[in-house]
């Protein structure tokens, strides 16, 4: 029995739908049984949970052969670090009191260091107290920077014309699709070779920067003289802020977006075959920004 967290979010139902397509028994769990109904469909069974809680953990990881574990973002929190100290407690709980023997943990470039990258610290966290599990085999996948990030700039194209961002315009970031993760997640769930405490880093198919992200974009949307603006601390924050995301939750992007332009954030391997990942930013952008930004058009 597979189970896996974050299930109905980005990289879990990526990681469920691989599983049960290979003939897995897989126990997907979420705090919300809608969101988790179509891989029930497919096959998997649905857990109800909250992350939080070490005992609904453990019940959820009851005879589980290997589990996949990510703390959910919580950005309306007003201490998101505690919330993620929270998590990562009651899941190492978990997986010691049910006896879980394999691990996949989603966790980020930046994650070597244990503070000064905002929430990427919770993933520090995460990983050392599974170090801590004697008898638990863990493999923590270093994830690069979410191509799913560049998202929210449907708003900022629609109102303001331009791609904006706290990140240097001529940084390089390992930009990866969720869906890359997922698959790489559930390959190793399926393989189950890791043994003791791993980390992998997958950087993506290509390092790429905002400006060249934003190019990306103009050509997709019809924008072809589509910028950057590289804005100030104070004007991303507001912005951050008005889009229901707490002052908290907003002080600590910035403080990660501070540790990758001065590169107190960066991956450690060199890009090699096994952390470089398929899909291309410009796919990313035609299957999934377009749609988005089509989407907020006609609404
Ligand atoms: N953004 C980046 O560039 C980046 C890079 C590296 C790593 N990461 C890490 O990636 C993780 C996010 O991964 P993702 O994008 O796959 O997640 P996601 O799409 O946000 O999905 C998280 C899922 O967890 C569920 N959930 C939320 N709160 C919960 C709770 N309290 N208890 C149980 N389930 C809960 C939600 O489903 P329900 O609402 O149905 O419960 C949601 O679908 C974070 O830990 C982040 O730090 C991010």
């Amino acid at each position: 029995m597979y189970v896996i967290l974050g299930a109905s979010g980005n990289t879990g139902h990526v990681v469920a739908k691989n599983l049960l397509a290979r003939g897995q028994n897989v126990r997907v769990v979420g705090r919300n049984a809608a969101h988790l109904q179509s891989l029930g469909g497919e096959g998997a069974e649905i857990f109800i949970g909250d992350v939080l809680d070490a005992t609904t953990l453990t019940k959820a990881f009851h005879k589980a052969d290997a589990a996949y574990v990510m703390i959910p973002p919580n950005p309306t929190s007003n201490d998101v670090r505690a919330y993620e100290d929270r998590v990562s407690d009651a899941i190492a709980a978990a997986v010691l009191e049910a006896g879980v023997k394999h691990v996949v943990s989603l966790s980020s470039f930046g994650a070597d260091k244990p503070s000064g990258t905002g929430p990427v610290a919770g993933l520090h966290d995460l990983e050392q107290k599974l170090k801590q599990i004697n008898g638990a085999n863990a493999l923590h996948l270093r994830a690069g920077y979410f191509m799913e990030n560049s998202l929210p700039q449907v708003g900022a194209i629609r109102m303001l014309g331009k791609v904006i961002g706290r990140l240097s315009p001529n940084l390089k970031l390992p930009m990866i699709a969720t869906r890359d993760i997922g698959a790489a997640a559930a390959d190793a769930l399926l393989r189950l070779a890791f043994q003791g405490k791993q980390t992998q880093e997958l950087q993506g198919q290509r390092d790429l920067d905002y400006s060249e992200a934003a190019s990306i974009i103009g050509k997709a949307i019809g924008k072809p003289d589509l910028g950057y603006i590289h804005a100030p601390d104070d004007q991303i924050r507001a912005a951050m802020v008005q889009m229901g995301m707490s002052d908290n939750f907003a002080g600590l992007i910035l403080e990660m977006a501070s540790a990758l332009n001065t590169g107190h954030m960066r991956t450690l391997e060199p890009r090699s075959a096994s952390n470089t990942t398929p899909t291309k930013f410009e796919t990313f952008v035609a299957e999934s920004f377009v749609s988005a930004y089509r989407q907020q058009a006609a609404a």
